[in-house]
């Protein structure tokens, strides 16, 4: 009978304490989600570069397939290729010839996971990227 008072003291309190409590573990967690979320940037789906002067076909790039092959991202971004397409700036033979670009491994003497990987320069190849 007595112990009503305090009673309805207490309710006015813990949700007042509830409230600020749950803005605080709300902030916190979005952070936690957002760090490694950013560290874990989804792989675009295959596109298409714009085609420069004879060239001999359009090339299309997999990260889907590149992915399974080159194990980190860091393999290309950002030394090799800037994240953002069309950044890298025009893509040519002279510079992949030169061990830029894709001729950072495709110059038929890097070798990836125990494989030499095919070389730009090499006739025999023009087909594997470039399709008519
Ligand atoms: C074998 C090389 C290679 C690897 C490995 C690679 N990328 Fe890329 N990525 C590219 C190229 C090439 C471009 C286009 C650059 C340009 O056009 O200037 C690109 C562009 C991108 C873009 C921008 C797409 C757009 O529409 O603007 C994102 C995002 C990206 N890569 C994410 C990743 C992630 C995440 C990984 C690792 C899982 C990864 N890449 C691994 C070659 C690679
Ligand atoms: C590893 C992939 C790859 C191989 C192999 C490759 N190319 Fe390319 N090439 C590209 C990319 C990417 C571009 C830029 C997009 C475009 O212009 O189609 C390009 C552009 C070109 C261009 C236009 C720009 C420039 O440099 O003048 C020509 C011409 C060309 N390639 C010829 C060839 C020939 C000939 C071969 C075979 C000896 C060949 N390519 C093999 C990826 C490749
Ligand atoms: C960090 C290394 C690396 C770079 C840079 C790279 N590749 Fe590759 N690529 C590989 C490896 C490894 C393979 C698989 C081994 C092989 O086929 O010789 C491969 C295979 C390929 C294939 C064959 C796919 C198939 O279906 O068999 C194509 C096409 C290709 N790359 C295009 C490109 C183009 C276009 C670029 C530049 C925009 C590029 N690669 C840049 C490592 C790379």
């Amino acid at each position: 009978m007595t112990t009503g008072a305090p009673r309805k003291e207490k309710p006015t309190v813990r949700p007042m304490r509830l409230a600020s409590a749950t803005a605080v573990l709300g902030f916190v967690s979005t952070l936690f989600l957002l760090s490694p979320g950013a560290a874990q940037v989804k792989v675009p789906p295959d596109f298409t570069f714009p085609q420069g002067k004879d060239s001999p076909g359009v090339v299309t790039f997999s990260h889907e397939f590149h992915k399974g092959k080159v194990e980190k991202c860091t393999g290309c971004h950002t030394k090799v290729f800037k994240m953002k397409k069309g950044q890298t700036g025009e893509l040519t033979m002279a510079k992949m010839k030169a061990g830029e670009l894709c001729g950072a491994c495709h110059n038929g003497k890097t070798e990836v996971g125990g494989k030499v990987v095919f070389a730009a320069d090499d006739k025999a190849n023009c087909e594997k990227c470039h399709k008519k």
